[in-house]
């Protein structure tokens, strides 16, 4: 298994724009370009020299099913252009299914994060200051309580090796205007919503999410990036959630858990990961593409 894992991609006949944490991306041409997931793994921003296999393509399926699933709240970046006719054949079988060709578009400078649950930095900020992102709070809540409703809790996103900041409203309204700044907080409670409430019919917690917004040469919102993947949320089993305590997550749990053991302050260079922590976290993310789209 662990020989077909894809670290990094080399496509000789398309000019790399970028490699990403976890992404290859690829112009295809002035409008288009191709995004190829790989197994490679980040957590706290660093990435490891041990890829998960197939990481990539249960995040391309999972991401792909929402998109499908959330078309008629918001446009978003895929295309029906066909992968096949911009790259070698034997590129095409060994990526097909980690690729997504995309509108290629402006990107808007916010994290649109959405939390139904008081926990990571919204917790410590709730805890210095009863708000999250300039959101007052009900008194009182413990960590990883559930919200009375979904709150919209914006962050920028940090230069390369830096953390993202929470934001409040105003800062995203200075920095993308007053109609994107109210679209994009609309649609991500939308967004969140729905999926919350479908993945909480199948055991799993969504307890907050990313998305990230373009806007299209006619100026119109567009999702972007990857959604609803446990890379970019949160996924909690709903069995084992309780208030309180911070709830095992689906996705890395098993590497964090392992990193919290080792003497390492969580900066490059990153520790090696044993073969087991590996495997486990192979089969988390397996485990959450099947509980949704099986
Ligand atoms: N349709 C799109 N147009 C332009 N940029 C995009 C689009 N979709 C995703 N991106 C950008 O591509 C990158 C995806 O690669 P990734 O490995 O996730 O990067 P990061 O390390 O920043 O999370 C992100 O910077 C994201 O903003
Ligand atoms: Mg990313």
């Amino acid at each position: 298994m662990t020989s077909n894992a894809i670290f990094e991609t080399h496509i000789d006949n398309l000019e790399l724009l970028a490699r990403g944490k976890v992404r290859d991306i690829y112009a295809i041409d002035d409008t288009h370009m191709l995004i190829v997931t790989t197994d490679r793994l980040s957590a706290f921003d660093v990435v490891f020299a041990e890829p998960i296999p197939h990481k990539g393509e249960l995040l391309t399926e999972i991401s792909n099913f929402w998109f499908a699933k959330t078309s008629h709240l918001v446009t978003n970046h895929l295309t029906d252009l066909d992968l096949s006719d911009y790259i070698s054949t034997d590129d095409y079988q060994l990526l097909k299914n980690r690729s997504i060709i995309v509108k290629r578009l402006k990107t808007l400078p916010v994290e649109a994060i959405v939390r139904g649950y008081v926990i990571g930095s919204g917790w410590k900020d709730y805890q210095a200051s009863g708000e999250i992102c300039g959101i007052k709070l009900p008194q009182g809540l413990q960590q990883a309580a559930r919200l009375p409703e979904p709150i919209f809790t914006p962050s920028t996103k940090a230069e390369v090796g830096d953390h993202d900041i929470n934001v409040n409203f105003d800062d995203v309204i200075a920095r993308i205007g007053n109609d994107k700044a109210n679209q994009i907080r609309d649609k991500s409670i939308q967004l969140y919503q729905l999926a919350a409430d479908y993945a909480r019919e199948r055991g799993i917690i969504i307890a907050d999410t990313k998305f990230e917004f373009g806007v299209d040469a006619n100026d119109e919102l567009v999702l972007i990036d990857e959604i609803l993947t446990p890379d970019s949320s949160r996924y909690w089993p709903a069995d084992e959630y309780r208030v309180g305590i911070s709830p095992p997550s689906f996705d890395k749990q098993f590497v964090r858990d392992y990193l919290e053991t080792l003497d390492w302050d969580k900066t490059p260079p990153a520790p090696p990961i044993p073969a087991d922590i590996i495997a486990r976290t192979q089969q988390k993310y397996q485990q959450v593409r099947d509980i949704l789209l099986g």
